[in-house]
């Protein structure tokens, strides 16, 4: 019941968002010209419905009850607060620009909210608060739109952000979806499983997104997922690389650049082991851990094949790294 009228007032407020950012000199001039000089087409602002919430205290709110929604799912919705001080309700995502989040069915199950501009004294994204239908464990934004491509390609790829999803799909990558730059969740990883076994992630380099994707790796194993990595170059986001280089480039690099991620792990946990012998030892303990998360009954030459590679790049016995999968299975 409660989850129906969320539908309802969440397409409602999509449809003015919409209207704001297409058809008002405030939408033109604020947020669409930010969004062209963005380098962002109007076609795929469109199809993924991104729209501009006025900078106008009530306007949204004062809109929906007019069109009798009642202000406790307003509140629900995350659409409308209330101020602390006078009590009186405000639009929550003022000013900013708005990416419609969708269920699998299509359906508006809340917002991601953006600044204009540089983010000074405020968030820079604001998303929609939990509620009977808006699940962020549950989510990965760009599904909708991205789950033929990945059927299609036999491939999800994974970013961090909104705005890498749009530009990507700009780009002709459509089978697309992003985490909101949390780490992973196993309902998230079944999702794309529904899809797909291979998932590959495209974060920054930066050594926050490495680990937040370390942080997931022994999770999407246990899901039967193969997972690869692929880092894109210091200081810039797939979002921002695309533009960057073009499209022609940034498929180029994706493919040449695609990892495996227990090789990469292993990799990283070689080079911050150096000569340390204890430390190598627990690189070659978590290792096998992940190594051990893959399906021995459904993957068992996959997990052979992990153990020949990996043995031989740690300089280790097979037979050892062998027993020492066998004792975390
Ligand atoms: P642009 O700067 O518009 O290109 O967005 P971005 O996606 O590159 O932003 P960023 O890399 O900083 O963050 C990645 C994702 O993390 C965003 O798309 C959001 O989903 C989320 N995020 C970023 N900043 C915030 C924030 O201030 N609050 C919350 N709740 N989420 C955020
Ligand atoms: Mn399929
Ligand atoms: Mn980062
Ligand atoms: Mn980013
Ligand atoms: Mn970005």
């Amino acid at each position: 019941q409660v989850a129906d009228s969320l539908y309802i007032l969440n397409n409602f407020a999509a449809k003015y968002f919409s209207e704001q950012l297409w058809n008002t000199d405030e939408g033109n001039n604020i947020a669409l010209s930010y969004l062209e000089q963005r380098g962002f087409t109007k076609s795929i602002l469109e199809k993924f419905q991104v729209g501009y919430s006025p900078n106008a205290y009530d306007a949204f709110t004062q809109a929906a009850i007019n069109g009798q929604y009642n202000t406790d799912l307003l509140i629900k919705s995350g659409l409308t607060a209330r101020n602390q001080h006078n009590d009186s309700l405000r639009d929550n995502y003022r000013g900013r620009i708005i990416f419609p989040v969708h269920n699998i069915s299509g359906k508006v199950i809340g917002f991601g909210a953006r600044v204009i501009g540089k983010a000074e004294n405020t968030p820079k994204y604001i998303n929609t608060p939990e509620n009977e239908i808006y699940v962020k464990s549950k989510i990965l934004y760009g599904t909708y739109f991205a789950r033929q491509a990945i059927d299609k390609a036999d491939e999800c790829l994974l970013v961090e952000g909104y705005t890498d999803v749009v530009s990507l799909a700009q780009a002709g990558v459509e089978n697309v979806v992003a985490s909101g730059g949390t780490s992973l969740t196993t309902e998230q990883l079944r999702l794309i499983k529904k899809y797909t076994s291979n998932l590959t992630i495209i974060y920054d380099g930066d050594s926050a997104g490495v680990k937040a994707a370390m942080r997931g790796l022994d999770m999407a194993l246990e899901e039967a997922l193969n997972v690869r990595l692929v880092l894109i170059p210091d200081g810039e986001d797939p979002d921002s690389y695309v533009k960057k280089v073009g499209e022609k480039q940034f498929k180029k690099f994706i493919a040449e650049h695609k990892k495996d991620f227990i090789l990469f792990e292993m990799e990283i946990l070689l080079r911050e082991a150096g000569n340390d012998i204890a430390r190598k030892n627990d690189a070659v303990n978590k290792i096998a851990e992940s190594i051990s998360k893959i399906n021995k009954a459904e993957d068992f030459t996959k997990q052979q094949e992990y153990i020949r590679q990996c043995a031989s790049a740690m300089k280790i016995d097979e037979g050892g790294l062998t027993n020492l999968v066998n004792k975390y299975t």
